[in-house]
């Protein structure tokens, strides 16, 4: 009875175990497949997408002019259902301009006219420069047709290849696309956040959904005006990568840090001011200055004391200033720390370094024979070397 009662419990135990492997396989054999599902989707859909961004585009752009609110769009819209990689696609920037472009402009005296010459295809201007390369400017009326641009005003822009062919490169260049409004006498512009990459293999750049031809051509909207007349722009901007650049370091490990000066006869001293000899120190020259009697608040009551750097170099440093007891070794010591801060001498240093008073009393030992000696020890310092990139 309990024999059989435990065997039972072992048959059910084992279907229970079979069935839960059964489902963790179905769940991982999902899991695996299903990203290589979706790339599929993404490829095949790939094409409406870019519709429908390019028509969604349109209507936005159409309903800031159309004053009935009837786009011309909206049908085609509610055939296309928006899909969710349509996120992904960033819209152009667009915004209003007083300033007619800066580098190329077209001028259509009939713009029905160009459609009907042109129609599925493209206009292409004559060459530009702008940046040290030759461009055109390339105008689809009635939308890019490879990339399923439907009833769109599509703009590029194509560098000449010429220069690409013998100089490869990667050339990188700031475009707006501007369309003439007669109605708000301005420009409306159009971009993108990065600018636009072109090479060899690259040369044409562009925004196929401008917005649609139909909103364009509307006489309410002002695009078209007197007659048919209508101008496109264009800015290529090249920009070119940095030539000169600046490195800012911290150097912590100053070696030869510290320097000592001896002044003799300092109180029969007539100059105002001393300066020391040159002396190298983390690989840079400095020099020491010393006024005697005093420098700005300092005139009279202290004696001021400053690090200099020869070259006249405005760095970051940190450094110990001090004059030197040479009885008792119980130094005047002062931590100098930042950017320079003496006005007159772009120096570091205090114009009250230590009392005159303190200078003269004997037990100080501060002036020992007539003779100061002052020294100074520098802990860091900032270097901004410039580069010219090769
Ligand atoms: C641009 O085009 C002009 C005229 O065709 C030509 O003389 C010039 O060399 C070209 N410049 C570049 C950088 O390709
Ligand atoms: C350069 O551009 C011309 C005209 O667009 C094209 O016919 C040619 O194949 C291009 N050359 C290369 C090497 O891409």
């Amino acid at each position: 009875m309990v024999a059989e009662e435990k065997k039972r419990n072992i048959s059910y135990g084992s279907i229970f175990v079979f069935c839960f492997f059964c489902f963790v396989f179905v769940a991982e054999v999902v899991r695996f497949v299903k990203p290589n599902y979706d790339f599929k989707q993404n490829v095949f859909t790939e094409r409406d997408v870019t519709v429908t961004e390019a028509i969604a585009e349109a209507v936005v752009e159409g309903s800031h002019f159309v004053m009935d609110s009837i786009s011309p769009c909206n049908s085609r819209r509610s055939g296309l259902p928006r899909r969710k990689q349509h996120e992904k696609l960033e819209a152009p920037i667009g915004q209003w301009r007083e300033r007619p472009p800066t580098t190329y402009c077209i001028k259509f005296e009939s713009f029905r006219t160009l459609l009907n010459l042109v129609k599925d295809g493209k206009y292409v201007s004559r060459p530009f420069s702008s940046g040290g390369y030759n461009w055109t400017y390339e105008i689809y009326p009635n939308g890019d047709k490879r990339v399923g641009a439907n009833g769109l005003i599509s703009l590029y822009v194509r560098i000449d290849n010429s220069t690409l062919i013998t100089n490869p490169q990667d050339v990188y260049a700031e475009i707006k696309f501007f369309v003439y409004n007669r109605k708000q006498d301005k420009y409306y512009s159009y971009h993108e956040p990065e600018a636009a990459r072109f090479h060899l293999f690259k040369t044409e750049w562009g925004i196929p959904s401008i917005q649609s031809t139909a909103n364009y051509l509307d006489p309410t909207t002002g695009y078209v005006f007197d007659g048919d007349q209508c101008v496109f722009g264009v800015d290529v901007f090249v920009a070119q990568p940095f030539k000169k650049w600046e490195v800012f370091s911290f150097d912590e490990h100053v070696n030869e840090p510290i320097f000592s000066w001896k002044l003799t006869h300092i109180s029969t001293s007539f100059s105002d001011s001393y300066t020391s000899g040159t002396f190298t120190s983390g690989g840079r020259n400095w020099v020491l200055k010393v006024y005697p009697n005093g420098d700005g608040y300092g005139k009279g009551n202290s004696l001021s004391l400053y690090l200099l750097s020869e070259s006249n170099e405005k760095a970051y440093v940190r450094a110990k200033l001090r004059v030197l007891d040479q009885i008792n070794s119980n130094h005047v010591e002062k931590l100098v720390e930042g950017w320079p801060n003496a006005a007159e001498n772009s120096g570091w240093g205090f114009e009250k370094f230590v009392p005159l008073a303190d200078l003269k009393d004997q037990s100080r030992g501060l002036v020992v024979d007539d003779a100061l000696k002052v020294e100074v020890e520098i802990i860091a310092f900032s270097k901004t070397d410039s580069t010219l990139n090769a």
